[in-house]
């Protein structure tokens, strides 16, 4: 990743960037000691643990245990990858970002992908509007889209031939691997490729720049799978874009609301009748980084679901949906529920409906006024939650409580719980006083937290001499200069604790040809939880007086330590060896005696 911007550039940019002036714009932070200590931006805290070290220009929350420099704050903060995040950095400091080959590489097939891109959807929007076109004209009429809306959204088609495209892009000098690259073609097994979209409706996805970044594309003939989209690009995430934000996000900022809907068409519908704040998500899971793109523009939003013949199957999708901005390690729908500033609203249509048949079925009134009516995503979810179960059923009754408890105790606010536990109460028919008895127990249940946390503190989880001396260890090494050079008397076999071994390799694999760790330079290379790590490593003070003595038993601490598993190891063969293998095993272990005797000797 770091090879993209110039190494020099990035120290440059880190002297120059003072740590606190950018945590500080988030966070207040108050000085403590050596440190500065604020509430953690990335969780719900009351007690600050979120630590700020100036004089390593680290910052690590002893809460969360999320960690790292100045960029992955700002990477974490910001919703930016690496690249964007240092030259947010450099813009704030007046620094001039270099770019290495790779990037510019990089850059160069970006740019040439988005001009493909621009020109397929040229080419399907000729097409479109040919003779060839005829037919999907005529489907899209019928669906009351007429040439306006295809015009405004860049609508084309594919004819079903299998290079139409690919000759078309070949013509204006594209590269056959570019248009590979762009996603536009698929390679067969001979090694020749065609065009991937074949006799399908298109619809370009723009960035929220507006360039063309994807395609999604319809059968209209009853083909599967219903759509298809474009592979992953460089150019194009799943799961990053969603379709129509370019032309709403002036909307959705004057509107202080966003729309979110499922379909392609149902945006072209609701645009068609005037509502201009929608994004659809085209069947992917609202993610992190659609909740990143749009709370830039509004803290409203409000999904909305197809209605389903049963009236539940849809809306458990929609739960599934909504709960998917949960995501793994990220408390974000935690987060969601208790920021003041977001509003998230639910509305599940009636009927069969999808908000494109909604609006053409009963007019786009109704649908505003169903808008209007959308329920608040806490209640929306304990509803679904209480529909899952049958509430007759005293067995069931019980999960549902249970699982409504668990999710009340997610908001931060004494009063909403309060507010929530009536509506429980009521809902699952049992006494608010009983609740509340239960309530208590939920949230005085540590395990359910423990489980909660993936990032636990990890000083609360390890106890026993081996994860305390590992842990010191790294410590150690990665706080004391020239310590790196120890890394290549230790061995694999040397840790007991996979997290621990893990790193000590990364750091190991550093230190070749190089002779020196440079700490400083790996940060930002290693991901979540080693990254995690590895601050929490350098932030913890070293409480000793002479480190030069205290690194040394450490390490033959850590070296007794492997001695005696690998004796253990022994000794168990030793029980189901044959006389011969006894022997042999015997001496080993002698050996491995004496030497871990000296290294005992060796730890003050
Ligand atoms: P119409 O049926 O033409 O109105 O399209 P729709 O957008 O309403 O489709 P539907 O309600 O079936 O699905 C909603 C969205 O899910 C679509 O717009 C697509 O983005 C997505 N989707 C549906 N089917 C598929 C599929 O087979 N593959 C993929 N990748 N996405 C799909
Ligand atoms: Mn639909």
């Amino acid at each position: 990743m770091s090879g993209l911007i110039r190494e020099d550039d990035l120290e440059q940019i880190k002297d120059r960037v003072n740590i606190i002036d950018i945590i500080s714009e988030q966070v207040m932070l108050k000085k403590a000691g050596r440190a500065y200590k604020g509430l953690c931006p990335f969780h719900q805290e009351k007690t600050p643990s979120f630590s700020v070290d100036t004089s390593k220009q680290l910052w690590h929350c002893f809460g969360c245990g999320e960690g790292g420099d100045v960029i992955s704050f700002v990477m974490k903060v910001d919703g930016l990858d690496f690249t964007e995040a240092v030259e947010s950095l450099a813009r704030r400091v007046g620094y001039a970002v270099h770019y290495t080959k790779t990037k510019s590489n990089n850059l160069g097939i970006k740019q040439k992908i988005y001009e493909i891109n621009a020109a397929a959807a040229g080419y399907f929007s000729k097409v479109l509007f040919s003779p060839m076109g005829r037919e999907t004209r005529d489907y899209l009429k019928s669906r009351g889209f007429g040439r306006e809306i295809a015009e405004t959204m860049w609508l084309g088609f594919a004819p079903d031939t299998w290079d139409g495209l690919k000759n078309y892009l070949l013509k204006k000098n594209f590269l056959e691997a570019e248009i590979l690259k762009a996603g536009l073609t698929s390679q067969g097994s001979n090694g020749k490729s065609f065009d991937r979209f074949r006799g399908r409706l298109i619809f370009p996805i723009k960035d929220i720049q507006g360039r063309v970044v994807a395609f999604g594309a319809r059968s209209l003939n009853g083909d599967n799978p219903k759509y298809l989209n474009s592979p992953e690009t460089p150019v194009y995430r799943k799961g990053s874009v969603l379709y129509g934000l370019n032309l709403a996000k002036t909307a959705i900022s004057s509107q202080s609301a966003a729309i979110i809907v499922e379909g392609y068409t149902d945006l072209l519908a609701l645009k068609m009748s005037g509502i201009d704040n929608a994004v659809a998500t085209c069947g992917t899971a609202f993610t992190l980084d659609h909740f990143k793109f749009i709370s830039r523009f509004t803290d409203d939003i409000i999904f909305v679901f197809d209605g389903d013949a049963a009236g539940i199957a849809a809306a458990e999708r929609g739960l599934e949906l909504v709960s998917q901005i949960r995501l793994p390690g990220d408390n974000t729908l935690k987060k969601l529920l208790n920021s003041y500033k977001i509003g998230v609203k639910v509305l599940v249509l009636p009927e069969e409906l999808d908000p494109a048949e909604y609006v053409a079925k009963n007019g786009v009134e109704n649908f505003r006024l169903l808008i209007t009516n959308a329920k608040q995503f806490t209640d929306f979810y304990l509803e679904r939650i209480m529909i899952k179960y049958d509430i007759n059923d005293d067995n069931q009754r019980q999960k549902a409580i249970a699982e409504s408890l668990a999710f009340i105790k997610l908001l931060a606010s004494a009063v909403a719980q309060e507010k929530y536990l009536k509506r429980i109460a009521e809902m699952a028919d049992v006494s608010l006083e009983t609740l509340q008895i239960d309530f208590k127990h939920v949230v005085s249940d540590k395990r359910h937290t423990v489980k909660a946390k993936p990032n636990q503190p990890l000083s609360k989880i390890f106890r026993n001499a081996t994860s305390v001396a590992e842990r010191e260890m790294l410590k150690l090494i990665l706080q004391i200069p020239g310590k790196g050079a120890f890394l290549k008397e230790l061995e694999p076999t040397d840790w007991q604790n996979q997290d621990n071994k893990q790193l000590f390799a990364v750091l190991k694999s550093k230190l070749v040809g190089k002779g020196k760790l440079n700490v400083q330079n790996i940060v930002h290379e290693l991901d979540g939880n080693q990254k995690n790590l590895v601050v929490s490593l350098i932030m913890e003070p070293i409480l000793v007086e002479d480190k030069e003595r205290y690194f040394l038993s450490i390490f033959f601490k850590i070296k007794e330590l492997s001695l005696e598993r690998q004796i253990k190891v022994l000794i168990k063969e030793l029980s189901v060896a044959d006389m011969k293998k006894q022997k042999v095993l015997e001496k080993k272990i002698l050996e491995l005696q004496s030497k871990r005797r000296e290294m005992r000797d060796q730890v003050v």
